[in-house]
């Protein structure tokens, strides 16, 4: 473990998990869609964010514990639903649960997981969050919610914004599947990363598992890709917000909203919460990023719901700008699959470490104590958002 406890920030992570995950496996996680432009952007605006620096404030007795939807955190931090995290290290979905269960922020399992809900529901004992993607069979999507309910999973996310793929090249060229089908490209991937190999042939699970057997003509899934273009419903719309709540009677979360029209008919078909994101710049590329339009959003209905925003968040200063600019608090998505990558579930909590560490120390250098009143006031005035008028 000496590897992992050199590394310092989330990028070190990121470098660790580079060499330890085969290449179509890491490419996956690190990709944004087409350009990138969106995937940069989400990292690169958090840099023109400046602080407003207190000093001589009493920082004794630091808070950094919070609620999110309802449920305590240590941190206002929650991991994001990202697929297939089984694929980055063997059984990852439960690995990056039992990681945050300990650390005592909610987790988000995706529907695109290895890992199947009653899976990580065994492997732990605290409620966490299911994300739904919505597919055309209907009973598949009735039973997919309840055994959710059954998992007494606290909260559904509902994403609405990868109904259809936007083009990741890297996955395209490397031929991405679950599990990775066997060439030569694929097995020289995977002979140069004996430990993930080693630990995948004690795998309990290689493919989707909340799917498979579960759904209609689903035993073979050939490709990411088609997967999605044959089984993603593409009417999607804002009326399914209510049939979801309904059918599920807990917290609806609806993640990838970045404009404010959107947020608001979020909020009045029903969702208890809304996520602000653009998909980690997987989807649509040019769009702005998250942190842009955080502030806009929480201006139209902050005061009527919990707003939560996630994309491109590495550090501890950029999840205090993320609160400062207005969120609740932050979903954290790479930065998780990189602590899996480098280290499994001892990864991901070095991961936590680093994000918290930095939190509470830049927050005692912003004169705050309590993170709940972190807000407008510790942006620097002269700031280039506070100039445009937030
Ligand atoms: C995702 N994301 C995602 N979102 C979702 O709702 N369901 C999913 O299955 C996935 N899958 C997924 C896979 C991978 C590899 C990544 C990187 C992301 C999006 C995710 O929840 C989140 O919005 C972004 O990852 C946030 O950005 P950062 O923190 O990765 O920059
Ligand atoms: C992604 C999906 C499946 O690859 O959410 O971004």
């Amino acid at each position: 473990m000496s590897g992992l406890s050199a590394a310092l920030t989330i990028n070190d992570l990121k470098q660790r998990a580079r060499g330890r995950v085969p290449r179509m496996f890491f490419d996956y996680s690190e990709s944004g869609s087409w350009t990138g432009s969106t995937f940069r952007a989400n990292e690169s605006d958090f840099e023109h964010i400046r602080f407003r620096q207190r000093v001589a404030v009493d920082m004794e007795n630091r808070s950094l514990a919070t609620t999110l939807v309802g449920q305590p955190a240590s941190l206002p931090m929650a991991v994001g639903p990202a697929a297939i995290c089984g694929l980055q290290v063997a059984d990852g979905e439960v690995k990056a649960a039992r990681a945050a269960e300990k650390f005592g922020i909610p987790f988000s399992l995706s529907t695109m997981s290895i890992g199947s809900i009653e899976d990580v529901a065994e492997a732990t004992g605290k409620p966490f969050w299911f994300q739904l993607y919505m597919m055309r069979d209907k009973p598949f999507m009735e039973r997919l919610i309840d055994r959710a309910k059954a998992a007494k999973c606290s909260a559904l996310i509902m994403t609405m914004d990868l109904q259809i793929l936007g083009q990741r090249h890297a996955d395209i060229r490397n031929g991405l599947s679950a599990p990775p089908r066997l060439n030569l490209n694929s097995i020289s991937q995977i002979v140069t990363r004996p430990g993930w190999a080693f630990g995948m042939l004690g795998a309990k699970r290689r493919t989707f598992s909340n799917v498979v057997g579960h759904a209609k003509d689903v035993d073979d899934l050939s490709s990411l890709s088609s997967w999605i273009a044959q089984q993603f419903d593409p009417r999607l719309n804002w009326k399914e917000v209510g049939w979801v709540k309904d059918r599920f009677g807990g917290p609806v979360i609806v993640k990838g909203v970045l404009d404010a029209e959107d947020a608001a008919l979020a909020v009045s078909h029903g969702a208890d919460a809304i996520v602000v994101s653009n998909h980690g710049g997987r989807q649509l590329d040019g769009a702005p990023s998250s942190i842009r339009v955080l502030p806009e959003i929480v201006d139209v209905v902050g005061k009527r719901t919990e707003v939560l925003t996630d994309g491109g968040i590495r550090s501890g200063q950029d999840l205090l700008k993320a609160l400062a600019l207005g969120a609740r608090g932050v979903l954290i998505g790479r930065p998780v699959l990189y602590g899996l990558g480098a280290g499994g579930e001892a990864g991901v909590t070095r991961a936590f470490d680093i994000i918290r560490k930095e939190t509470d120390t830049t927050m005692a250098l912003l004169g705050e104590r309590d993170i709940r009143n972190i807000g407008p006031h510790n942006i620097h005035s002269n700031d280039l958002l506070k100039r445009q008028g937030y």
